[in-house]
């Protein structure tokens, strides 16, 4: 017998469910990470199997890799198709001006490039992850070269984060592109995105941030009154 899921699960379920529908013949389609990802890879799978017919998927991780092949989902690169005709993926939280905090799951570099190379950047969430200001439940994740962790840590600092690097096992969690993560807590919220994003970006030895700004064209977000969709 299986156990029944989680509402939040469920809501999930029904983001990438309806995110699924989006999804045309011939397109190239970019597939985001996390168990939000991971529903909408399943849905498409099963439409596949069903006669739909796409150029190709492009994962964002070595673990969305896996888990769509394994359902055989034609799988590409950006190097075969540097445009994406629509990329999918979750967030950690989204606010009012669809700004993102992500990378919970640890692959925001290779997320970020995907949502920068898609013509159409679609966000799917439980409707626990839209807030009023980015910043208050989730740290901010920053991808570091790994040598350059401790000053990175001490300018973060100066910038009024507490931070943190990401652990794995004891030992720092390493992202696909073999780098650290530093999670940033900023007490009071982060009231200025984009500046702080600049902030960040302008420190050697970033690799890049999990905010995301003006990349979003929609957000599908399941709930207990169903699917609702902002654009
Ligand atoms: C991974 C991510 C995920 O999209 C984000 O963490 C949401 O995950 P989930 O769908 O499991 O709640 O940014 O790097």
């Amino acid at each position: 017998m299986t156990s029944p899921m989680s509402p939040q699960n469920t809501w999930k379920q029904l983001a990438g469910n309806a995110a699924a529908e989006l999804i045309q013949e011939g397109m190239v389609v970019g597939l985001g990470t996390g168990s939000t990802a991971a529903y909408l890879v399943q849905a498409m799978a099963q439409r596949i199997q069903q006669g739909l017919q796409i150029k190709g998927a492009v994962a964002s991780s070595l673990a969305t890799y896996d888990l769509a092949n394994s359902l055989h989902i034609p799988m590409t690169d950006l190097d075969e198709h540097p445009e994406l005709d629509i990329y999918i993926d979750g967030a950690d939280e989204i606010d009012p001006q669809f700004r993102l905090i992500k990378g919970a799951g640890g692959a925001l570099l290779r997320e970020k490039i995907l949502a920068s190379a898609a013509r159409r950047f679609v966000v799917i969430a439980d409707s626990s992850k839209k807030v009023t200001q980015l910043g208050h439940i989730y740290p901010l994740p920053v991808e570091v070269v790994p040598l350059a962790k401790t000053p990175i840590t001490l300018q973060l600092t100066r910038l009024g984060a507490e931070v943190k690097i990401r652990q794995h096992n004891n030992i720092p969690f390493i992202t696909d592109n073999h780098n650290y993560i530093l999670d940033c807590t900023f007490p009071q919220g982060i009231s200025d995105p984009a500046q702080l994003d600049a902030q960040i970006h302008s420190i050697v030895g970033v690799v890049e941030t999990g905010l995301f700004i003006n990349m979003v064209s929609q957000v599908i977000i399941g709930g207990p009154e169903g699917v609702q969709i902002f654009s």
